[in-house]
């Protein structure tokens, strides 16, 4: 709920107007300029919304100073260690801990909609075999909205949870589809008795000429990876997702919108820009050129992996993920695995390095979970639809939030016109 106790005061075009001051439960307090335009007419300017709170949240918490990231509450790091994905969903849907029953009726309720209309292999079918997964992704995900019509209708709160479960049952066969589809395998369709990561694996690895055995260690990394990136507050694909349904659009629709925006390399697409780079790199001796030209200000080239909007500080997630990194190399047995060797090395040099520090540039969670995933055996063309299927739980929630708030209205920015002002129309034959 929002407080007015306080008030900002500005002066603008010989007027003196009075701002509401909300304190939120954590962070910076937000100057409320609804009726800015309305009483001052005058507009905001802040392309990129570095200081713009575009909604009341109730789901996550980042303090980018001190590298803090809490879902409902609940820290990160707890949550990784002490927590599995399933119930961190339920927690970003629901808002509190399941209790054990809550818990399995979740899952139940999950893995019962883990398959998908049959018909929709034909649409996979439709694709080029080497399209990328993610634009595979994005177009079977807003095809969604063609065959789950029992689930489109947002005025409905029984339907929202039913489309919320269904794309958080469905995301993984999804993904898995495209990546087999990619690979010119057979499809393998989910099994109700294996959890949601080992669900994930065998879908991608299994063939059916053979037995397939999760490894339950890589299953434990996998769910890991999926929990660090289940949400993230009001980044750009999550915006991206809440203004789509702002319109009123479906919640398949607005899950594909999501997916295209976390497609670019500066959000979800780093994951595989980062292992290409670190590749590129390839050892250790290197890094001092890469270094060079990340701090060149004439080269587009930037550290991948490296930096955030928000974390200004330690991504807490980095951390938990170079942890998981180490265990999973290790019982690998390719703990000397060269690329984690030149991460690392990078890491070392850059925090060193006065441009990095002095602009406070750390490495984010994309920077050590393409050396896991490859180590997995995934291909980096999947590193973003694990981000995206782990990020579907984060959305969908926001979604699910927004369509509550009776506040809600159609997100409708304004701009700064700087094009020509009102001119005549010439007949073509007088220019
Ligand atoms: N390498 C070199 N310089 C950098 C980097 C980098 N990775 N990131 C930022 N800078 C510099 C940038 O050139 C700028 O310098 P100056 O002030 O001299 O112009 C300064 O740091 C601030 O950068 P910015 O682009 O204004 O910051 P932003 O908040 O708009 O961008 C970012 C944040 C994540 C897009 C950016 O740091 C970046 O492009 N990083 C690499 C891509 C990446 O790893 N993205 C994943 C983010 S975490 C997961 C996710 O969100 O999906």
């Amino acid at each position: 709920m929002l407080d007015n106790k306080k008030t900002a005061t500005l002066n603008v075009h010989g007027r003196t107007l009075e701002l509401p001051v909300h304190s939120p439960t954590l962070g910076p307090d937000v100057i409320d300029i609804r009726k800015l335009y309305a009483e001052g007419d005058v507009f905001t300017y802040d392309p990129g919304f570095t200081s713009t709170a575009s909604c009341e949240s109730t789901i996550t918490y980042i303090d980018g100073d001190e590298g803090v990231l809490l879902y409902r509450g609940y820290s990160i790091d707890d949550l990784a260690e002490k927590s599995h994905f399933l119930e961190v969903c339920y927690i970003l849907l629901y808002g509190d801990l399941p209790t054990a029953e809550q818990l399995e009726d979740f899952e139940t309720r999950v893995t019962h909609h883990t398959m998908l209309h049959e018909q929709m292999q034909y649409f996979f079918r439709g694709f080029r075999r080497d399209a990328h997964p993610m634009a595979t992704m994005v177009g079977v995900v807003g095809a969604m909205s063609a065959f789950y019509h029992d689930s489109t209708d947002i005025g409905d709160p029984w339907q929202r949870e039913v489309a919320a479960i269904r794309m958080i049952a469905k995301m993984p066969t999804i993904a898995a589809w495209a990546y087999k589809y990619s690979v010119g395998q057979p499809f393998v369709y989910p099994r109700n008795d294996l959890d949601y990561a080992s669900n994930f694996l065998r879908m991608c690895f299994a063939v059916p000429a053979e037995d397939y055995e999760v490894n339950p260690i890589l299953a434990r990394a996998m769910d890991r990876i999926m929990t660090l990136h289940a949400d993230h507050e009001q980044n750009a694909s999550t915006s991206t997702v809440r203004l789509a349904g702002s319109s009123g659009a479906n919640p398949f629709a607005c899950i594909a919108a999501g997916i295209a925006c976390l497609w670019g390399p500066a959000h979800g697409g780093a994951n595989q820009a980062c292992l290409e780079m670190l590749q590129e790199i390839g050892t250790v001796d290197r890094i001092p050129e890469f270094i060079r030209r990340a701090k060149d200000k004439d080269d587009p080239f930037r550290l991948m992996g490296f930096g955030h909007r928000v974390y200004k500080n330690f991504d807490p997630r980095a951390k938990v993920m170079k942890q998981s990194a180490d265990e999973v190399l290790g019982l690998l047995g390719v703990e000397n695995n060269e690329t984690l060797q030149v991460a690392k090395e990078l890491e070392r040099i850059a925090l060193e390095d006065d441009y990095f520090v002095s602009k406070k540039l750390y490495p984010n969670v994309d920077f050590y979970s393409g050396i896991i995933l490859e180590a997995m055996g995934f291909p980096t063309s999947m590193f973003t639809p694990i981000f995206a299927l782990s990020r579907t739980v984060g959305w969908i929630s926001q979604w699910k939030e927004m369509i509550a708030d009776p506040s809600q209205k159609i997100g409708r920015p304004r701009q700064l016109y700087v094009g020509p002002p009102h001119r005549p129309y010439i007949e073509v034959e007088d220019r």
